[in-house]
């Protein structure tokens, strides 16, 4: 038969973990949940606030910008308390503190467990980096998606290039690529759920793959996971 199942993608950043886990989740009729956005938001927050300094000093502090959070999906929009941040989450201000805001324990006990809630229900397609280790680790298919740095710097760089207005200027490839393994370093080595394979996860490289041969390739397993 047909069960509602979790599938939890993990892997380094520009991988291909939100386009591959919104198609999967869009051909299944499974809800997408996206926790880089998560952690995302609270790093707007700290920075909106202007209490991010205040942290690196005393990372303790950081249960006060806890208490009163709201983060609501509502479709592909991110609501920070009430209001719209989902293009703001993207800066690059914020992709160069989220590894700092990401590595504090409160943060990660607050989010884990609202990601939880969150897929209770099950018929989720969540991406991140402790997916299948940490938040879901009863989940019932398992990827861990990797790419080469170059090919992730020159995918991020892409999408600067189709956002950005004409004779804007643009980051170079190798800066691109020095953050993007920068962050992948600091999410790896830090001390609580860093980014790591779970052993049963099924690993896929995406280098060398088009989108779409990613996508069936997890819908193909997702079809197996769910009947058996
Ligand atoms: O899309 P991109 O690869 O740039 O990253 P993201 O998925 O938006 O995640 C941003 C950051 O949030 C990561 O670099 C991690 O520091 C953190 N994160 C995490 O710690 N745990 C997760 N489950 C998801 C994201
Ligand atoms: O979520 P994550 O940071 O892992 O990556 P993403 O935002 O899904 O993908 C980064 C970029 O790579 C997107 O612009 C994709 O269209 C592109 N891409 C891909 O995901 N897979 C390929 N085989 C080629 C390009």
């Amino acid at each position: 038969g047909k069960k509602r199942i979790i599938i939890a993608i993990d892997g380094p950043a520009a991988s291909g973990k939100s386009t591959t886990a919104r198609k999967v989740a869009e051909k299944l009729g499974y809800t997408y949940i996206d926790t880089g956005a998560m952690y995302r938001a609270v790093t707007f927050k700290a920075l909106r606030e202007g209490v991010l300094e205040g942290l690196r000093r005393s990372p303790g502090s950081v249960s006060g910008l806890l208490d009163t959070i709201s983060i609501e999906f509502r479709g592909d929009r991110v609501i920070l308390d009430g209001s719209d941040v989902t293009a703001e989450i993207r800066d690059n201000r914020v992709s160069r503190e989220v590894s700092f805001i990401s590595s504090l324990k409160p943060v990660r006990d607050r989010l884990r467990r609202m990601q939880q809630d969150l897929g209770r229900q099950r018929a989720v397609v969540m991406d991140g980096r402790d997916i299948g280790t940490v938040v879901f680790p009863d989940a019932e298919l398992k990827i861990f998606l990797v790419a080469d740095a170059r090919e992730r710097a020159k995918r991020r760089y892409a999408e600067l290039l189709l956002k950005s207005p004409e004779g804007a200027e643009l980051p170079d490839l190798d800066l691109l690529e020095d953050e993007i393994k920068q962050r992948d370093e600091e999410d790896t080595l830090r001390e609580h759920a860093p980014l790591k394979k779970h052993p049963d996860a099924v690993e896929i490289d995406t280098s060398d793959l088009t989108i779409e041969s990613q996508v069936e390739r997890v819908y193909t397993l997702a079809l197996a996971a769910g009947t058996k």
